[in-house]
């Protein structure tokens, strides 16, 4: 499986080391605040247990799936809610926790349908950003990594619902998707 990666970008070392990182300020900025973790699935999943983990707050976590972009790698511009929230999020601060922001598409729209149910706060924790490729503006309060605009996979990233158990983030070989 690890021969259809290119090149490793995030060693699992720095992983870990920026995860406690965001987790340590997440906790100074909420600590008078009513924390609830949402997890955008299934990417993010990975990305938020470790994250959670490194939190020293007490929270609670939920989860929402929105569709994604299928076989392919480039979006769609519409973002489908699959699965929605158990929790109702009145009162909460929100923290959306994102695996990656590409073009902001997906979460612009979940911020939007977040913030019509009244929670205290909504803010955005995304594990990488490819700004290059933005096209809606989005307010990111926890920023892990800025990566290039290539293809990436790991730690909950996947390529056509595989590699997501890679322990760090690689770029896939071009002749995988190719
Ligand atoms: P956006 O709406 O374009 O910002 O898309 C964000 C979603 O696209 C992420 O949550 C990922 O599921 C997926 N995505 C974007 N870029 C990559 C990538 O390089 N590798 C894997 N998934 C990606
Ligand atoms: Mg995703």
């Amino acid at each position: 499986m690890s021969g259809d990666i290119k090149q490793i970008l995030i060693s699992e070392d720095r992983l870990k080391e920026k995860v406690s990182e965001l987790g340590q300020k997440i906790t100074a900025d909420y600590a008078d605040k009513n924390l609830l973790v949402i997890s955008v699935l299934k990417g993010a999943a990975v990305f938020m247990a470790d994250l959670i983990r490194s939190i020293d707050l007490p929270l609670q976590i939920d989860f929402m799936a929105a569709s994604s972009y299928g076989k392919g790698t480039a979006t769609t511009g519409r973002v489908k809610i699959i699965k929605d929230l158990d929790i109702d999020v009145s009162g909460f601060d929100i923290l959306i926790v994102e695996d990656i922001l590409d073009s902001g598409v997906t979460l612009s729209n979940l911020i939007d349908i977040l913030r019509s149910r009244n929670p205290r706060s909504v803010s955005v924790c995304a594990l990488l950003s490819k700004p290059s490729r933005r096209q809606v503006e989005i307010p990111v309060a926890y920023e892990g990594f800025i990566v290039p605009d290539e293809f990436v996979v790991g730690y909950g990233l996947d390529y056509a619902e595989r590699y997501r158990n890679l322990p760090y983030i690689g770029i896939l070989e071009e002749q995988v998707y190719s």
